[in-house]
């Protein structure tokens, strides 16, 4: 680098500056730290979570504007908390939830249906939120995987899921023009969620990440946020998923 082009990176205006980031599942992992990406490029952020007291902690860490504690899959809640937002936002992301999985033969099959009901209808409220509160030209990032891209006993729900993804988010695009809709798609990420998942098998598989990757390390959250602030920035992006898993797919 030049001494001028270090000098025009160090007097760069924040990207986000003076905009509003929404976090819907923002105390932890991926969501947590695409808040800490955003206040570092000068996003004002609103954070939740279902745990007040993890939420509170987090909140606290990236200096959040304002946290709400409430089940995203309540629809009551949701509608509270989306119709208390100063309209309009910038940027609503959607990183609350998780896997579902079952063996079809042990499945509760009720469970398994509310799971994607519920995933469903935290999307589509979302979605319908912004058609009427988020900027011209700001976005919604819906948070799916690339996980389920190959089939394994026991991930047939959660495979569903992240099939649709792609056609929901270029569809939603449309739709809420000139509001950008995409879609992140990670491989394994190591968050909190991975380690309750993985428990005593977590080393090993990072490990093993380690030794096949392509990138020869484990994807991080900060990887994802760094994607994710800059489908928030960057205005020709809408309509498509983005994989980020380190080349887990090509190995
Ligand atoms: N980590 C991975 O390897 C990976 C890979 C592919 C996809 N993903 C997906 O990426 C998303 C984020 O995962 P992560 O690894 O960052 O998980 P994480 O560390 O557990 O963070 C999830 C965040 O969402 C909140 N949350 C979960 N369920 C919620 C609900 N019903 N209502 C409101 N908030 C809720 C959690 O807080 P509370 O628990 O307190 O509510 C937490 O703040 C998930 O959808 C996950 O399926 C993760």
């Amino acid at each position: 680098m030049t001494a001028l082009t270090d000098r025009a990176t160090a007097v760069r205006e924040p990207a986000l500056l003076g905009q509003t980031v929404v976090v819907i599942g923002g105390s932890s992992g991926i969501g947590l730290e695409t808040a800490r990406s955003a206040r570092t490029e000068g996003a004002q952020v609103v954070l939740t979570g279902r745990d007040p007291e993890r939420l509170a902690r987090a909140a606290a860490d990236v200096g959040a504007a304002r946290q709400a504690a409430f089940d995203a899959h309540d629809p009551d809640r949701l509608a509270a908390f989306l119709g208390s937002l100063p309209a309009p936002v910038d940027h609503v992301m959607v990183s609350a939830g998780g896997p579902y999985y079952a063996p079809i033969a042990d499945m509760d099959v009720a469970d398994a249906c509310r799971h994607v009901a519920d995933h469903l209808r935290l999307i589509l409220e979302v979605a319908r939120y912004a058609a009427g509160s988020v900027r011209p030209g700001g976005t919604l990032l819906f948070v799916s995987g690339t996980g389920a891209r190959r089939p394994h006993v026991g991930i047939a729900v959660t495979a569903l899921l992240t099939a649709g993804y792609p056609a929901l988010g270029a569809n939603l695009a449309l739709e809420l023009a000139p509001v950008r809709v995409n879609v992140v798609a990670p491989g394994f990420v190591d968050t909190p969620l991975s380690a309750s998942l993985l428990g005593a098998d977590l080393d090993e598989r990072r490990e093993q990440l380690r030794a096949t990757l392509p990138i020869r390390r484990v994807v991080g959250p900060a990887d994802v946020a760094a994607l994710a602030v800059h489908l928030m920035v960057n205005t020709a992006l809408t309509g498509a998923t983005f994989d980020v898993d380190g080349g887990q797919q090509v190995v």
